[in-house]
């Protein structure tokens, strides 16, 4: 396919995340027209009057806010931010009972009124509910998928950067596996401009990697702890994945897709560098991954097939 002009990009949920990532999209002008759907109308209208009155700043897109899913017919993207947050403390596995039948009682209204959607679910545990839509919906599996990694992506370019001293711009670096607990750093990949990380300089050691890895898991746990959610970051992740669709850029970002025995994962969406454009997200299938990193990638999939399992059940 090719780029998508004059986009129609609907955001589920006008919570924190989904008014974020409204916003994101509002002031990168990066869709003609969005779309922020809540089952609460006055909310959704409320974010969406909010945001379509800084109109003489940003680019002339159009935004309203519904609880009519068929004001969001004919979307080229949807992201789905519905359901419930993590409360201090609690793990993003733990939302999955809550957020399965919020998604199965979404996802295919959404879908019926946009046939040709690429749908990118937010909502945690993000890579069992797109393994999980996939299921109930029979899509493409590159059409329906997670945002997954590419926030702690972000997080990990930004902790490299910051004790390298240079731009998160000039890391090139991922995380993969679950959006969660078990993720963990592609360290055999991992170059800050064109120096393998632990070449950058003495400080960068085994522990400081561990280290790097741990503030990178833990982070929104902090965040959530402070202020409640998380959502300026995941808004702005979220974002970057619709542009790279509506641009059809074939971006290779860390986004979470079902595999079918890429790396030994089989019918279960985690995060792997990913081509993601028009025709959606496309896994690398020729990545090397070390001895160690394979067995933390199996230990991911059965943490993430498991949580699967239990809502099937
Ligand atoms: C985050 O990582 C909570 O999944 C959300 O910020």
């Amino acid at each position: 396919m090719a780029v998508i002009e004059n986009a129609k990009v609907t955001v589920v949920g006008a919570g924190a995340v989904g008014s974020a990532t409204a916003y994101a999209l509002l002031i990168r002008g990066s869709a003609r027209e969005v779309v922020l759907y809540d089952i609460d109308a006055a909310r959704a209208e409320a974010e969406a009057l909010d945001l379509a009155h800084g109109a003489m700043f940003t680019g002339a897109s159009e935004v309203v806010g519904t609880s009519d899913v068929g004001r969001t017919a004919g979307s080229h993207v949807i992201v789905v931010t519905a359901g419930a947050a993590q409360r201090p403390g609690q793990t993003r596995l733990e939302l999955v009972e809550t957020n399965a039948r919020i998604m199965a009682s979404l996802i295919p209204n959404l879908l019926e009124a946009s046939p040709r959607a690429i749908l990118i679910i937010v909502t945690n545990p993000c890579d069992v509910l797109a393994t999980l839509a996939v299921e109930q919906t029979g899509a493409d599996p590159a059409r329906v998928f997670a945002s997954g990694c590419v926030l702690d992506t972000s997080r990990l370019r930004l902790a490299l950067a910051h004790r390298a001293g240079v731009d998160p711009r000039s890391v090139h670096a991922h995380i993969i596996g679950e959006h969660g607990d078990s993720e963990f750093p592609l360290w055999s990949s991992a170059r800050i401009g064109p120096l393998p990380v632990a070449e950058w300089d003495a400080s960068f050691t085994p522990a400081e990697l561990d280290a790097i890895a741990t503030e990178v898991r833990t982070a929104a746990y902090k965040i959530i702890e402070g202020k409640g959610a998380t959502n300026y970051a995941i808004g702005l992740s979220s974002t970057r994945i619709v542009e790279a669709v509506l641009r059809d850029e074939r971006a290779i970002l860390p986004v979470s897709t079902v595999l079918s025995g890429t790396l030994g994962v089989d019918g279960i969406a985690l995060s792997l560098p990913s081509i993601v454009g028009s025709d959606g997200a496309v896994p690398l299938d020729r990545i090397q991954l070390s001895d160690s990193e394979q067995e933390l990638l199996a230990r991911s999939a059965a943490t993430l097939a498991e949580t699967a399992a239990s809502v099937r059940a």
